[in-house]
């Protein structure tokens, strides 16, 4: 039978060529918010006036009961990243809403980004690229004296996908791997080497701590003041996760007082506000949120979020869809 209706997607930002050309190459419109900036709210809530089947939207955007009855025609909203705190999953369920993220195909470049942050904050790569800047005068035996990461102990929080594969790439500096997780995996530990741990003996004795678990109620500023007290000296602590993991006014007294060494942050508490004090401390490195930014990564997320919205357009579940049992398949 022919049907003329095509399903309508409303995507919230600019996105990668990729996915325009799926969408295209699957015979669904859309209408594309074509900024790098956020949507302002109001003007989301007013496009979504209109019957669209889908919601392609970034962790910006906040997903909630009043969205959702703005758009009742809404069939799936697709997430372009794999953590999903912007999103109110239940009340997408009760309105049988499909959800979907982008597992997998990020964990190795935001692994990447971790390691990256560790040795950034360990060898003082900001404050040496400045000096290179300015007036550098030449190599001396004392100048911006850093720390060893070898064999070091690691404190991972959250030995999720992301968490792992900084293991892996930890190993690799013949760290001493220590993890906290919501619940223990005792095979995990077996094949990567590693040993559980409660938070606050991670916190006592870790000589770098990279979090990895996601944004939770339970979740929410786990590093608090009392944690960040109990952490060494010397302890480097970075956050490609979610920036209210952290309690960041904390981290910055922390940071002041020296009771840790640095912090490299991806991710900040009121994003994409980042607090002032943080800007101007020597022993931060910043990052603006870069865990998936490859192209090849952002990619391959684009790619899992179209697949997701045309699988559920199409009466079908997919992998990374979080919500399956909203979806009633026809055999
Ligand atoms: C990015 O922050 C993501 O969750 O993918």
């Amino acid at each position: 039978c022919q049907n003329t209706y095509m399903s309508k997607v409303f995507i919230t930002r600019k996105i990668p060529d990729t996915g325009l050309r799926l969408l295209q190459k699957n015979h669904l419109e859309y209408d594309l918010y074509d900024s790098d900036l956020p949507i302002p709210r109001e003007e989301l809530l007013a496009s979504l006036q209109k019957p669209y089947d889908a919601l392609l939207c970034t962790l910006s955007e906040k997903i909630d009961a009043e969205l959702l009855d703005t758009c009742p025609s809404l069939k799936i909203v697709a997430n372009f990243a794999v953590g999903y705190d912007n999103i109110n999953v239940a009340e997408c369920s009760q309105r049988n809403i499909a959800v979907s993220n982008t597992p997998d195909v990020l964990s190795e470049a935001t692994a990447d980004q971790a390691i990256m942050l560790i040795l950034a904050v360990a060898r003082r790569v900001i404050e040496g690229h400045q000096m290179v800047q300015n007036d550098w005068q030449g190599w001396a035996p004392t100048q911006l004296l850093g720390q060893d990461i070898t064999g070091k102990t690691l404190g991972i929080i959250g030995l999720g996908r992301i968490g792992q594969e900084v293991a892996k790439r930890a190993k690799g500096f013949n760290m001493n791997i220590i993890y906290h997780n919501r619940s223990r995996n005792t095979e995990l530990e077996e094949s990567l080497g590693v040993s559980y741990t409660d938070l606050d003996t991670l916190c006592q004795t870790s000589d770098v701590i990279s979090i990895h678990c996601p944004a939770t109620p339970e979740t929410r500023h786990l590093i608090n003041e009392t944690r960040l007290q109990q952490m060494k000296p010397n302890a480097i602590l970075v956050n490609t996760a979610r920036g209210n993991i952290i309690h960041e006014e904390a981290l910055i007294k922390a940071l002041k007082e020296k009771w840790i060494y640095g912090a490299g942050l991806d991710v900040f508490e009121f994003e994409p506000r980042v607090t002032e004090d943080l800007k101007t401390l020597p022993n931060v490195v910043l990052a603006p949120h870069l865990g998936s930014a490859t192209q090849g990564t952002r990619d391959a997320m684009i790619m899992l979020a179209v697949n997701a919205i045309v699988a559920v357009l199409s009466g079908k579940s997919a992998a990374n869809i979080l919500n399956p049992e909203v979806l009633k398949i026809n055999g």
